[in-house]
């Protein structure tokens, strides 16, 4: 296992680092060769090269078996504009890597369900898998553009899908539903927008060609943020566009009670790219607050995705050994109810229960 580490800005070095050790120590116990190149990326690489994310490390990338990815972003870097910000560097090499589908798994475990912001009775029976795509719509349509003069500026992008772009990613969602509980919710926005309208047509077309085993639904934008707080239980996987993706994926993450649990991977190039969904967190970096469980179960995903199953089912019965043993982080502890542990502390004990679960 060749892994290009990209730890970035903020918290993402140090929940890097411990899913990193974790990984070393796992393969290390089934005598999986593992090796990391490490490099700069987001603000990071606009200190170290001028450039949030230079083609020596998309080079890098790509000669890699995954690429594990912190966080980039800071209020250091807050001025910048284009494709000097940090954000620029990591569209760039989900890009480049042509990882089209991102997937976002949000399941709240029982032990989770007290800190979630809905009643334990609208969270329970929640399971359900994201998948954004991610290398085309308004993230990356031309034309777009700002001109005029200042008091009188226009601005505006453009969300642009082509019938490949749909197909392709509606595939991998298809399938994972068949994988999971067999539904398949597609958000659009296809009372309004044209783009939405051809998205409908060429997933209802895909499923009545190849998927016609998989229960389809089609559901509208606002119509799924609202659905996400009612009742997430509804929801296996929710297949839709980068935007909405973005968004709806963020209100699916604090489901759990914290964003600092969801992780990500993106796929459909040859390198996946494996990210927690959470961002850079500059308030809390390099205090060992941050919540690793994130990072330690994108991970778990990469460990999927190159085929070692038993590291990553050992990997995410460590995650829920802690979760089981009550420790928690900032941003989920309960005084009196969970026991407070740092970032290093509950990675500690995730990788002890998964060494353990190994066997
Ligand atoms: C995400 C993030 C990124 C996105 C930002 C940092 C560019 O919000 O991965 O969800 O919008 O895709
Ligand atoms: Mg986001």
């Amino acid at each position: 296992m060749n892994i290009l580490v990209l730890p970035g800005d903020g918290i993402g070095p140090e929940v890097c680092y411990e899913a990193v050790e974790t990984l070393r120590q796992l393969c290390e116990a089934r005598g999986v060769p593992f090796e990391t190149q490490e490099d700069h990326a987001g603000g990071s690489a606009i200190d170290a090269y001028g450039d949030p994310m230079p083609d020596s490390v998309i080079e890098k990338a790509k000669a890699a078996d995954a690429v594990l990815l912190g966080a980039v972003g800071g209020p250091k870097w807050d001025d910048l504009t284009g494709a000097m910000r940090p954000e620029s560097g990591l569209l760039k090499i989900r890009k480049e890597l042509s990882v089209f589908a991102n997937l976002r798994p949000v399941a709240v475990p029982e032990t989770l369900a007290a800190a979630s912001p809905l009643r334990p009775e609208a969270i329970a029976g929640t399971d359900l898998l994201v998948v954004r795509e991610l290398t085309g719509g308004i993230y990356f349509g031309e034309p777009r553009e700002r001109s005029g003069e200042a008091g009188a500026e226009v601005a505006y992008n453009t969300m642009r899908y082509s019938t490949e772009e749909i197909e392709r990613v509606a595939r991998v969602a298809f399938t994972w539903a068949r994988r999971r509980g067999g539904r398949l919710c597609s958000v659009d926005k296809a009372n309004v927008l044209v783009v939405s309208q051809l998205w409908r047509d060429v997933v209802t077309k895909l499923h009545a060609e190849e998927f016609s085993d998989v229960e389809l639904s089609h559901m509208y934008v606002d119509n799924a943020a609202m659905q996400l707080v009612i009742r997430p239980s509804q929801f296996d996987v929710i297949l839709t566009g980068n935007l909405f993706g973005d968004i709806l994926s963020d209100a699916a993450a604090t489901l759990g009670g914290s964003l600092g649990l969801l992780p990500s991977a993106s796929l459909g190039g040859s390198v996946g790219l494996f990210e927690p969904v959470h961002g850079s967190a500059p308030d809390i970096a390099g205090q060992g607050l941050a919540n690793p469980i994130a990072m330690l179960l994108s991970s778990a995903m990469m460990l999927d995705e190159l085929e070692q199953p038993e590291l990553a089912t050992a990997l995410r019965a460590g995650v829920q050994s802690a979760l089981d043993a009550g420790l928690r982080t900032a941003d989920l502890h309960r005084e009196g109810q969970t026991t407070k542990a740092g970032t290093k502390e509950l990675s500690q004990h995730v990788r002890e229960a998964a060494l353990k679960a190994l066997g």
